[in-house]
This record gives structure tokens, sequence and C-alpha cells, in this order.
């Protein structure tokens, strides 16, 4: 399988996640970090699956022009399905003692938390990313944050480690953004720290890049999949530009 983008710390494949990850050897990385298309928005199936994802997450008055993205449109029963096949194979490349961290909203939580055990990952709990920006509903609690699942490969490795279970972030904008999905640099800067330094961190949805970029300033190795060629290259840049930094850290002498 040829690589999208390689370099020293990093590897970029442009496809399609489940035969990607199917094509990659087994435990050849430490943690998978995700951020799948939620296949969310809208209250019946038929405004989930019916509408691109741009119109079921970007608001009809913002002022950007972002790229709507394939893949969410699957109903409750394909998503939850779907979700298994990918995160079995993830938990195949994954080290025993390894993290999986999935990316959800409230309405897919329940879906995103029974794949990860059907697929044989032992669920250790919930990350609460609150969103201060969250725009208020009328009548109704506001939808401030998102969640991560997540798990471990039988039992987790042992590490002198204490981190929260709550970051408040708040979503990128204006033109830091690129990405209609796209999460927060700090926030993955946050989670990275899961994993011990120098591990290999593998997001099979990379969109921008976010969790890559993140990885690599922050001394990881990272393996990537995205579908889309714009979304790859954008990806591919963002990483470029984070080992150019890291390279220039071992260059002057700093970690
Ligand atoms: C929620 S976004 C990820 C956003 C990313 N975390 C960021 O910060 O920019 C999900 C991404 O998955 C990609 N995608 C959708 N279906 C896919 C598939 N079957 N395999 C790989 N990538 C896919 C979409 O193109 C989209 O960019």
């Amino acid at each position: 399988m040829r690589p999208f983008y390689q370099s020293e710390r990093a590897t970029i494949y442009q496809g399609d996640a489940l035969p990607v990850l199917r094509a990659l050897p087994d435990n050849s990385v430490d943690a998978v970090i995700a951020d799948p298309p939620y296949c969310s928005g809208g209250a019946s199936t038929a405004t989930r699956t019916n509408n691109s994802a741009r119109s079921k997450y970007v608001s009809t008055n913002a002022k950007h022009n972002l790229a709507s993205f394939s893949g969410d449109q699957r109903d409750q029963r394909s998503f939850t399905y779907w979700c298994t096949l990918w995160l079995g194979e993830s938990l195949r490349l994954t080290n025993p003692g390894g993290v999986c961290l999935v990316f959800t909203d409230w309405r897919q939580l329940p879906s995103v938390s029974d794949a990860l055990q059907a697929a044989g990952w032992v669920w250790r709990g919930l990350v609460v990313w609150h969103k201060p920006g969250a725009r208020p509903s009328r009548g109704r609690f506001t939808n401030a944050a998102e969640y991560v699942v997540w798990g471990s490969h039988g039992d987790l490795a042992s590490r002198e480690l204490y981190l929260p279970g709550f970051y408040s972030v708040t979503t990128p904008r204006g033109n830091a953004r690129t990405h209609i999905t796209q999460k927060p640099l700090t926030l993955l800067r946050h989670l990275v720290n899961i994993t011990a330094p120098g591990a290999t961190v593998l997001d099979p949805f990379l969109g921008s890049g976010t969790t890559g970029e993140a990885a690599i300033l922050d001394g990881r190795k990272f393996v990537g999949v995205e579908l889309s060629e714009q979304f790859a290259e954008q990806a591919a840049a963002r990483i470029a530009a984070a080992e150019q930094i890291v390279s220039g850290r071992t260059e002057g002498g700093s970690s």
C-alpha cells in the first residue's frame, strides 16, 4: 500500500479507513485516537441520513465556505456496525496495554460505547470536552459538550500518570479552522498525554490532521488515514510543519 505522505515520524494513507487498516500489521501502534464522522445531527433518521455533513453541523448563517465531507449518512444500526468493524481492526493493530479514544456526541454515545466493547476493547470511561462557546437553545439545556469514549487493549499499561477527565476548550475559529468539524489542537495535545513519549498514535479519520499535528508536536510517531484527497493534503501540510518545528527543537538542543 503506497502512503500518501511519508516521513521519519509520520505516515498518511489516503483511502477508506477499513481496507487501509486491514492492510496494516498487527501490534504496530500504541494508541488509536479517532474522530469518525458522527452520523448525527437531526432528531430523526431521515435528517441524519439525508443531509450532508455541512448542512448538519454548520449553521446557515456561517460566513465560511469550508467543504463538506462524506461518510456521515449512516443510520443508527449501520453506524454501530461500521464502528465495530474499524474498532476491531484498530484493536488488532494496537499493542496490548494500548488505548483507544473515540470522539462522539450525546446522540451517538450509546452506539460508540457499544461498538468499542463489541470490538473487544475494555471500556474505561468518558472524557468530557466542554465547549465554552456553545450556542444556547431557547427552552432547553445547551449541548455544550462532546465526549471521548475510551478503552484499553486488555489491561492498561501501568504508568505514573494522572490526567483530568474534563477539558474546557473552544472550537477552532477564523483562519485557524480549515475543516467543518475540526477539533482544537490544545485538546488533542492534552489527549495525546495518555500515551508514552515516543509512542505511535493512529487516527483513521484524519480530517485536517489535528491529531497528527498534536502527536508530532508532543514527540509521538503518527499514522493517519483520510478518505478525501483534499483533507489528506491539508493534514500532510500540517504534519510536515509540525515536524519542522520538532526538528528545529532537536537541532537547537531543547527537547
Ligand atoms: C470528523 S472529521 C475529522 C476531523 C479532524 N479530527 C480534524 O480535527 O480536522 C471525519 C473525517 O473522516 C473522513 N472520512 C469519512 N469517511 C471515511 C472513511 N471511510 N475512511 C477514512 N476517512 C473517512 C472525512 O472526510 C472527514 O474528514
